[in-house]
């Protein structure tokens, strides 16, 4: 029961790995605040759950929507353990056939929503005498990859911002980044191409809750593809670039 007793805020808990987090953490003991836009779908998780949680229908994308969200939780919880953004959209598409209204939506939901929320809600969690803000890019952010704009620079944008947070933040906030390969998701299910070293939700989640209590920066998984492309970033372009160029 290692969140016993701690209030967590899960924001994208509808489906995927913040469904998956939301079942592991409440089976850890946590109270949780489930956020996103389906109300059916969170209500119907919040039932499943064991022990009694909060629903909070929240879009990320609008940042009005998210202030009252922020008041609304705040009203309940004077104190919040931690803060998981898991919410996140993708649409695959090529730069040659740019739907500038799904880039739109993937930038207004993947980066300005976490910085709706920061807004929001970043000054009274540092007022906390304790607070952990976690947000979730992806390993597609670590290099720009072919086909996978531009989801990847929305996810490149929230290490940079993730990293400036930890930086911005005082002794007693803790800040992650969750970067994750490919994981069994409806999010994944729109990928057509073979998934190079997928997991299920499950296995993401848990291992997201092994490393959220401890001092690293970054939680990534799984270390397979990783590492792999921990490495393709270290090498010089000329090097990644024409390695890459193959793929596309
Ligand atoms: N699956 C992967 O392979 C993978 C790999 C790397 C990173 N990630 C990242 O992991 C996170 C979770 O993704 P997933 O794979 O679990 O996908 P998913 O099953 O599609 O879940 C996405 C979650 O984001 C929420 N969301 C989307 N738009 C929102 C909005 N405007 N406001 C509030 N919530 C919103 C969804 O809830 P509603 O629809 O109810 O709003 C849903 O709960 C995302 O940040 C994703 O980019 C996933």
């Amino acid at each position: 029961m290692a969140y016993q007793g701690e209030v967590i805020w899960i924001i994208g808990a509808s489906s995927g790995i913040g469904h998956a987090l939301a079942v592991k953490l409440a089976d850890e003991g946590a109270t949780l605040i489930l956020s996103g836009r389906r109300e059916e779908a969170l209500e119907t998780l919040r039932l499943t759950l064991k022990g009694a949680h909060n629903v909070q229908v929240m879009d990320v994308a609008d940042a009005a929507n998210v202030a009252q969200a922020v008041s609304a939780v705040r009203a309940q919880h004077a104190h919040i353990d931690r803060v998981l953004f898991m919410a996140g959209q993708y649409e695959p598409m090529g730069l040659d056939a740019l739907e500038l209204a799904e880039a739109t939506q993937m930038v207004q939901v993947n980066l300005m929503g976490a910085l709706h929320v920061i807004a929001a809600l970043w000054p009274s969690l540092i007022a906390q005498e304790y607070a952990q803000f976690v947000l979730c890019a992806s390993v597609v952010g670590y290099m720009g990859l072919p086909n996978a704009q531009p989801y990847g620079a929305t996810k490149a944008g929230m290490i940079n911002l993730a990293e400036s947070l930890y930086l911005e933040a005082p002794p007693h906030v803790d800040v992650k980044l969750i970067a994750p390969g490919f994981v069994r998701t409806p999010m994944t299910q729109k990928n057509l191409f073979k998934m190079p070293a997928l997991i299920e939700p499950e296995a993401a989640a848990a291992a997201i809750c092994d490393k959220l209590s401890t001092r690293g920066f970054e939680i990534h998984f799984p270390k397979k593809l990783t590492l792999v492309m921990k490495l393709l970033r270290m090498l010089p372009y000329g090097l990644s670039l024409w390695m890459l160029k193959g793929l596309s």
